[in-house]
């Protein structure tokens, strides 16, 4: 087999073989196939596209590039949960232990943040104490006993996809729906859950700016998903604005412990609730959807969902007591308030933009080697939808740094006040099971 005979059938619009991606993933990965090759490749693919097939086959020889985590030793059907990425998404703190809190599995492989993107592993680091380096057998012992733990990215995971996604970095095919569902379901397969709920992002903060782009892309992954053996199923959700208020890792832990004890904000709530029933009758811990989340509401009422997260962090070194006292979370040492500057209601508060002021504050890394300040972030007093009144107050900076005059600036361009009454956008735009 040549791989100048694989690019030119790709070029001319036709099917690859499962032999053919074989060969140019395995290739790829060992070395034996140069950069060069492969970026015509990935280029033909992005202008001639891959059927149903050829993705799941993509995405199988992905994730056979490497190791693949074993979860057979934990009892029960292990539901992951994977968010394309937005601005404050505080889902997984509040899904972990209340998925968990109803009997289903969690065992969750996370990463830290890059950009205007946050990481699981960071906003729980806000924990004193919390730590996620542990070992596959600790890990396996905890999910058994706690039905919960997290643990950050171990062992060598798929290879070709590091590879290939550092190739399409720098030649312009990043943005491609077969590329991007196997690079992502590559990875998740590989982590070993049997069942897996996507939270497929749209808006200003998300990867895919536009609906109909989600929607592709959601459909392209449940499709690999469920073609591999993995049931999945996605929900379309709203990123234009940061989702809940608090951007930042421990402003974030604050706000799930909010959400875990009923008195979260309201868009954060429901989307948990969203996508933790469809975990639960992934999990096959309910029959019913209505079912699943009278159970997550009942589990948030009686505070068993709350005692869950306590127990949860404890198991893996953090403190419980900062869960009772939050102002035991680390703080910043200057809060800065920003008010309106005129009276009306919130337009746009421009979830991208947002999210890299909270970087520049410290909540994030600009790269990989960046420093992160846990206590730095951003805390929205109005949403989208809001009225308010000139001088009445919008959001809080929470802050370490020296000069935050240009933070400032970028904020207020981020928000956009109109005269109008203004809706609040949708939360859900729908749900892809086939
Ligand atoms: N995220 C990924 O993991 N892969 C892509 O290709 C794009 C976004
Ligand atoms: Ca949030």
């Amino acid at each position: 087999m040549r791989m100048y005979d694989i690019i030119e059938k790709k070029r001319d619009g036709k099917e690859l073989t499962e032999e053919e991606i074989y060969f140019f993933i395995t290739g790829y990965t060992k070395g034996d196939i140069p950069d060069y090759q492969v970026s015509a490749l990935m280029m033909a693919i992005y202008f001639q596209d891959m059927n149903e097939k050829e993705r799941a086959t993509l995405t199988k020889a992905m994730v056979e590039s490497g190791d693949q985590i074993d979860l057979s030793p934990i009892s029960g059907i292990k539901v992951d949960k994977h968010s394309t990425g937005g601005v404050g998404d505080t889902t997984t703190l509040v899904l972990a232990p209340l998925v968990a809190s109803v009997g289903a599995p969690v065992a969750k492989m996370s990463g830290r943040g890059l950009g205007h993107t946050g990481g699981t592993i960071d906003k729980l680091e806000s924990v004193p104490g919390f730590h996620t380096e542990i070992s596959n057998e600790e890990f396996i012992d905890l999910v058994n006993k706690n039905k919960v733990s997290v643990i950050g990215q171990t062992g060598n995971l798929t290879p070709a996809d590091k590879k290939l996604y550092s190739l399409r970095d720098v030649t312009a095919t990043v943005n491609s729906i077969p590329l991007i569902a196997s690079s992502i379901m590559s990875k998740k397969i590989a982590s070993g859950a049997d069942a897996i709920v996507l939270d497929v992002k749209t808006g200003a903060g998300a990867f895919m700016k536009e609906i109909d782009d989600a929607k592709e892309l959601a459909k392209a992954m449940v499709s690999i998903g469920n073609q591999v053996g993995r049931n999945t199923m996605a929900v379309i959700s709203d990123m234009s604005q940061p989702l809940g208020f608090a951007i930042g890792n421990s402003l974030e832990v604050k706000e799930a412990i909010d959400t875990l004890q009923g008195k979260g904000p309201k868009d954060l709530t429901e989307l948990c609730l969203v996508l933790g029933s469809q975990m639960v009758v992934l999990a096959e811990k309910a029959s019913s959807i209505e079912e699943a989340r009278s159970m997550l509401e009942e589990n948030i009422a009686n505070g068993k969902a709350y005692e869950h997260f306590k127990t949860f962090l404890a198991s893996q070194g953090g403190d419980p007591s900062v869960i009772d006292n939050t102002d035991l979370l680390p703080k910043a040492n200057k809060q800065i308030d920003i008010t309106a500057e005129q009276s009306g209601a919130v337009q746009t508060i421009i979830a991208d933009q947002i999210g890299t002021a909270a970087m520049m504050l410290g909540a994030g890394r600009a790269t990989k080697e960046s420093e992160i300040d846990l206590s730095a972030g951003i805390l929205l007093h109005k949403k989208v939808g809001d009225s308010v009144q000139v001088g009445e107050l919008l959001l809080t900076l929470h802050t370490n740094i020296e000069h935050v005059e240009p933070v400032i600036d970028l904020i207020k361009s981020s928000i956009i006040i109109s005269k109008d009454m203004v809706e609040a956008p949708k939360l859900i735009y729908g749900t892809i099971t086939e």
